[in-house]
């Protein structure tokens, strides 16, 4: 009997699970830097958290079941309803908050390239404040992020608003909103003749859907937001103001990243709890899923507790962040420390080797010694299969005077160092070597 990986799964080998490890923990520490503070959510939520306040789409895609106490229950889809039920519960904890957490997530989506079953998200939240500056920080960390991952140049961060947007729609007598932002948010994934026909068939006048077509299909630059959409519509106080906070927000984001930043307004994003900016970032060859996406969600904190706390953040998947890194070239593994393989030249001499292999892992080396009671050959072959960069032959002659052997494992040369002062010695060979 064999037994095969479900669909949509990962099995994570070193080669895949060390560099994804690497990318998160650049993210981690990169949003520490920006203050923000480490949580971790349940697994296991009440279906309701999810049923009442992500939208349909999400719960249709929720691996649920009821539990052995008769609750309906599920693997949590996503983050968000998690950390605001979390961040309610607590009314000691002063606000502004900046969390982040990497939780995993199930989604029952059809597995393509770039969406799984399962996967892992950065997560990061700015809790307690509703300023452009806020909306800022936010994308600025997730842009500090990638280019923390040496990603600039490769993605494009678009950004819209949900207000502006509710507002466009109105001026254009079109009421049922949040059907028209479920078929907005397919524009870019439908041919237009299927796009146009089913705003057709949401009661969308044909002027009017051509209309939203043509603005949809542009990108616009910060400053040209107010000049685009006149030609469009009247811009009144309302939809004026809208403008200027998104315009605000853009340009606090240059500060931040140099990479392309442009509105976008076919971003509406699938999840109804947003309420406000919306952003999502892709790759800037257009060829894969969203890397990231978020926006401002004011009305889940009351949604969930009556507690009036407006919020924003985004979360990023590791999925897309993996194609991105390796068609970058990006994907390294987690250390480009170099590996020690401490060797021994007969078995009686373990106890040293031993002593050697936990003084490098205690000035922070990483260094391996053999296990399975294998001659000096052997040991040195394993430390090739292990890519070790150095080999330390522990030799019974050469201690009688405190030397051991370091052998380069790349070109074979070696030489004698001194074992009492062999953390030392490696940082000087090392130095001399960068
Ligand atoms: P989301 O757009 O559903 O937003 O997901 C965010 C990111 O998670 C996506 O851009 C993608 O990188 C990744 N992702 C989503 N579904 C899958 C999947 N099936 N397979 C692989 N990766 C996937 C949210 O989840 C919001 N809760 C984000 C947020 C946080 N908004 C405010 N705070």
């Amino acid at each position: 009997m064999t037994f095969e990986r479900l669909r949509g799964f990962r099995d994570l080998y070193p080669e895949d699970a060390e560099p994804k490890s690497w990318a998160f923990s650049i993210a981690q520490e990169i949003a520490r830097s920006f203050g923000f503070r480490m949580i971790d959510i349940p697994s296991l939520e009440s279906l309701d958290l999810y049923r009442l306040k992500s939208g349909d789409e999400l719960v249709g895609q929720t691996f649920s079941f009821t539990d052995k106490g008769g609750r309906e229950v599920t693997m949590v889809p996503e983050a968000t309803p998690s950390v605001v039920r979390m961040l309610t519960s607590r009314k000691d904890i002063p606000r502004p908050v900046r969390w982040f957490s990497i939780p995993k997530i199930w989604r029952y989506e059809e597995p393509q390239s770039g969406r799984l079953r399962e996967h892992m998200q950065f997560n990061a939240d700015i809790f307690g404040v509703d300023t452009p500056e806020a909306d800022a920080e936010l994308i600025g960390l997730a842009a500090t992020i990638l280019d923390g991952l040496n990603l600039q140049g490769n993605y494009d961060i678009r950004i819209n608003d949900r207000k502006l947007m509710e507002n466009l729609l109105h001026k254009m007598n079109i009421n049922n909103i949040s059907e028209i932002f479920s078929i907005i948010d397919r524009f870019r994934k439908t041919s237009h003749e299927d796009f146009s026909s089913m705003l057709k068939q949401s009661g969308v006048p044909d002027k009017t859907v051509s209309d939203i077509v043509s603005i949809l299909e542009h990108q616009i630059n910060r400053g040209d937001l107010k000049n685009y959409l006149s030609s469009y519509i009247d811009i009144d106080q309302n939809l004026g103001q809208t403008i200027d906070r998104m315009e605000t927000t853009l340009s606090i984001i240059s500060q931040y990243t140099n990479s392309r930043i442009y509105v976008d307004f076919s971003t509406v994003r699938g999840l109804s709890y947003y309420t406000g900016i919306v952003f999502e970032v892709f790759d800037s060859k257009g060829e894969l899923r969203s890397i990231l996406g978020g926006g401002r969600y004011d009305n889940l904190a009351k949604l969930i507790s009556g507690q009036d706390i407006p919020a924003v953040g985004f979360g990023m998947g590791d999925v897309v962040l993996e194609l991105l890194l390796k068609r970058a070239g990006l994907w390294k593994s987690s250390s480009d420390k170099p590996r020690y393989y401490v060797c021994t030249a007969s078995d009686d001499l373990r106890k040293e080797a031993l002593e050697i292999v936990i003084e490098l892992r205690k000035n922070g080396f990483i260094a391996t010694m053999d296990v399975a009671q294998r001659n000096l050959s052997a040991q040195l072959k394993s430390a090739t299969i292990n890519s070790s960069d150095y080999a330390i032959i522990v030799g019974k002659k050469e201690l009688e005077t405190d030397q051991v052997t370091i052998r380069n494992m790349s070109d074979g040369t070696q030489q004698q160092i001194n074992k009492m002062k062999i953390v030392n010695e490696i940082k000087k060979m090392k130095r001399h070597a960068d």
